[in-house]
């Protein structure tokens, strides 16, 4: 026999438990919500054009993401990134690119993510990890340029 007690319709909820079904993008702030619906520096680079490229991944939630950094005098003028990842991962990264664009590889090496996530306005803390992705990215691009047998 059906227990119709348990059928209840959204208006029947407590707002309280509405609000958390409702979930994630509430705690997310404007900022990050609008990196991640209008990522900055999305796209990709051949080979000839880059000179740097890392490809990175957090084995936790399999989110991935390329990146490809293009120097020249020493600093990081154009970058793009492709992101196979959660909103955190997309906005982080995407902070991340417009931070290390027009910097020098010297300041682009001591960025961390606690800049990504401060120029944010903050993300919540159980996505924090997330911001790490595009940090490794743009630690291993620049590692992997640093690599290359080009003049620079
Ligand atoms: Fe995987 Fe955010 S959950 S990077």
């Amino acid at each position: 026999m059906e227990n119709r007690e348990n059928n209840t319709s959204d208006a029947e909820i407590p707002s309280a438990e509405l609000e958390e079904a409702n979930g994630p993008v509430i705690f997310y702030n404007e900022t990050v919500i609008d990196h991640f619906t209008n990522p900055r520096n999305v796209g990709e680079m051949d080979e000839n054009e880059s000179d740097g490229f890392a490809l990175v991944g957090d084995p936790d939630c399999g989110d991935q993401m390329k990146l490809w950094v293009k120097v020249m005098e020493g600093k990081i003028c154009d970058i793009k990134f492709k992101s196979f990842g959660c909103p955190g991962a997309i906005a982080t990264s995407s902070m991340m690119t417009v931070l290390a664009k027009g910097k020098t590889i010297e300041e682009a090496k001591q960025l961390t993510d606690d800049d990504v996530v401060n120029a944010l306005g903050g993300i919540p803390e159980h996505k924090k990890h997330c911001s790490l992705m595009g940090i490794s990215a743009l630690h291993a691009a620049i590692k992997d340029y640093n690599q290359k047998p080009i003049s620079k």
